[in-house]
């Protein structure tokens, strides 16, 4: 992949989790993984592990901007993606490099609620996304809850394919190309017991047609950062040329493999992290 020109580059913009599980260290390691240099724009420090989110501290919209400056200044930038975008302020100031068509193959994960369901954006928030940032989006990657809260439909009802892909669509009208509808949180789903689901389901809308896309269920208490690894394996493989559904298609295998590798490892009390360079499967 290694040209003599380099490898591709991406950007993700998103938060700093000082347990590496999740935001930009996720990030980090999944572009990486995929062969393509990340470059960064911290929005927010924050203190967590696998059990809990101790403090965040958001980084100024300002300081976030001139990361970005600064960033496609000097480099080949080719994907860009958003994580935890903290602030309306912060989603404007994204919003307006989007607008100005300076963040190519844009991958919008909106961050709006952490696992533990505590909201991280307030109202304000909401609207940037919707006004400001998802009209400019290549592709939008939200859970259930934040899908139904950009629809602006009532958030947490267990949703099968059918209602996933109207979520979908409705999101879809606030202009994104594409949006993938994500399942991993279903009910149910990471419990493993005997009522919980064997399969997961995400669902992929583009110009009013829906593609479900379903894989294995991973049983694992190990799923922290699966949303972001997700977006982020999606923009590196943007970044190296793939369109949309292939880059999807190869994300979704790869968070998968990487649920698989950490199945079994016992790091920290809560959620452990992934393993997305394969460390467990030795070719
Ligand atoms: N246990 C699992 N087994 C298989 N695939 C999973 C599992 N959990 C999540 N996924 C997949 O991982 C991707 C991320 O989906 P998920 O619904 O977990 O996103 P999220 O809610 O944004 O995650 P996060 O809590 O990291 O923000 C999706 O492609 C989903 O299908
Ligand atoms: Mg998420």
């Amino acid at each position: 992949m290694t040209g003599r020109a380099g490898p591709p580059v991406a950007l993700t913009i998103a938060g700093s989790d000082s347990g590496a599980g999740a935001g930009i260290q996720a990030d980090l390691k999944a572009m990486s993984a995929l062969g393509v240099l990340a470059t960064t724009a911290v929005t927010a420090v924050t203190a967590q592990n696998t059990a809990e989110v101790v403090a965040v501290h958001p980084v100024p919209a300002e300081l976030v901007d001139a990361q970005i400056a600064a960033v496609l200044a000097d480099l080949p930038v080719a994907a860009t993606k958003t994580g935890l975008l903290v602030s309306a302020a912060t989603i404007d100031v994204v919003g307006r490099r989007a607008a100005a068509g300076q963040l190519p193959s844009l991958v919008v994960d909106p961050v709006m609620v952490a696992s533990t369901g505590r909201t991280l954006l307030d109202e304000e928030g909401l609207e940037a996304y919707r006004r400001r940032l998802l009209p400019h989006a290549l592709l939008v990657t939200p859970n259930l809850v934040e899908a139904a809260l950009l629809a602006g439909t009532e958030p947490g009802r267990a949703a099968d394919p059918e209602a996933m892909a109207e979520l979908g669509r409705r999101v879809a009208d606030l202009g994104p190309a594409w949006v993938l509808v994500k399942g991993g949180h279903l009910p149910g789903v990471h419990e493993g017991g005997r009522h919980a689901a064997r399969r997961v389901v995400d669902v992929l809308v583009h110009e009013g047609r829906a593609d479900v896309l379903e894989a294995d269920l991973v049983v694992t208490v190990n799923n922290h950062g699966t949303g972001c690894t997700l977006s982020a394996a999606t923009a590196a493989l943007l970044a190296s040329g793939d369109d949309v559904p292939t880059a999807v298609t190869g994300a979704r295998r790869f968070v998968h493999r990487a649920l698989a590798g950490a199945a079994g490892w016992h790091l920290g009390r809560g959620h452990g992290p992934l393993d997305p360079f394969g460390w467990s499967h030795p070719r």
